[in-house]
């Protein structure tokens, strides 16, 4: 009976110095696990006469107890500290200024092709792409240059073999849509992407760059229509106030051929640095889809008639936002790029 006694004093002792969760739990083992101190006093009960187990049972019993209540009481006890612990440690400061991630904006070529392609979808255009590596059928036969004609070499061009190419103007989807619908009209198609020619590269000029052509096939289409839609673009992508003019140029692939030119946005006509003085910016070529292109995709060039254009994306961003020279838009430098972040 006095070894019981002074199990559960050693024991409440024991508990009582524990100073953190793991202490206390090596003491539970210690003294209430399977193999601990009072399951073995229990152990030593079936020595004894019959006469002294209930009051030693009654013993053990209230050792076992008062051990228990005396861990909880001191378990619950740790947690709280423990917890206040960790609370006292890991505080934020909710009025610090966030960390700021840097965030991604789009390339001055993709603003203006996205706006350009907008423009043309809320008319009711498709967009509709094309190969780079294209066939010399689509890139010149089908656009009226044959072999060996000198409007070939307008375009130097980067040729794979004898019938492959890298296309050197966005009419090669033109020519690929007109055969494609040529059963399906009215086409209204933009048609942007890569370019490729055989430049050197400077301030103006790259080997490789973006243009975006128009193209409308259908009964009735007139040069005022196609008037009417370059006006619309040129205010929408340059200001209200912008106006166009048309001069006579010449294409192969259309007849008539135009040049056009938006009235500078920067001194409004009056004559500037970016307009050379004259007023007017020279923007985009465009023309009469020719009888003859048309009929060799397969359309009856009597009956359709049809109107092209296209314009040089790089020269639009460049206009656009005042880029000096056409390599800043090949050259990832992302304090260029960076500059962007506010057109979008
Ligand atoms: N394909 C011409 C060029 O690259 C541009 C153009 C397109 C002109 C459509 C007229 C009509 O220079």
């Amino acid at each position: 009976m006095k070894e019981i006694t002074d199990v559960k004093e050693a024991g409440l002792a024991a508990i009582e110095r524990s100073n953190d969760l793991n202490e206390l739990t090596q003491v539970r083992n210690e003294y209430l696990s399977k193999k601990g101190l009072v399951a073995s006093l229990m152990s030593g009960m079936k020595d004894l006469d019959a006469s002294l187990r209930p009051a030693f049972g009654a013993l053990i019993n209230d050792c076992k107890e008062e051990l228990e209540k005396a861990l909880k009481q001191k378990q619950e006890a740790l947690t709280l500290v423990a917890l206040q612990e960790k609370m006292a440690k890991d505080w934020i400061d909710i009025s610090l200024p966030a960390t700021k991630f840097p965030v991604g904006n789009l390339h001055p070529l993709t603003l203006v092709q996205q706006e350009i392609e907008d423009i043309f979808r809320s008319m009711g255009y498709r967009v509709v792409e094309g190969p780079e590596v294209e066939l010399d059928l689509y890139n010149f036969e089908r656009a009226n240059i044959p072999a060996d004609h000198p409007a070939r070499d307008m375009q130097d061009t980067f040729y794979v073999d004898s019938k492959w190419l890298l296309r050197t103007h966005t009419t090669a989807i033109q020519t690929r849509t007109l055969e494609k619908s040529a059963d399906s009209l009215p086409i209204k198609v933009v048609c942007p992407g890569k370019v490729y020619r055989r430049d050197d590269d400077d301030a103006t000029h790259s080997h490789q760059f973006t243009q975006i052509e128009g193209l409308v096939v259908g009964e009735n289409i007139t040069l005022a229509d196609l008037k009417g839609t370059l006006q619309l673009l040129a205010k929408s992508m340059f200001g209200e106030q912008r106006i166009i003019r048309f001069r006579p140029s010449y294409f192969q692939f259309t007849e008539p051929s135009v040049e056009v030119d938006v009235s500078c946005h920067i001194c409004n006509g009056k004559g500037c640095n970016v307009c050379k003085g004259s007023g007017w910016i020279e923007i985009l070529g465009a023309g009469m889809v020719h009888p003859h292109v048309l009929d060799m995709a397969g359309i009856d060039g009597t009956k359709y008639t049809g109107f092209a254009f296209g314009l040089g994306v790089e020269r639009v961003a460049m206009l656009k936002y005042g880029i000096d020279d056409i390599r800043h838009c090949y050259t990832n430098d992302a304090r260029f790029l960076s500059l962007f972040k506010r057109f979008e």
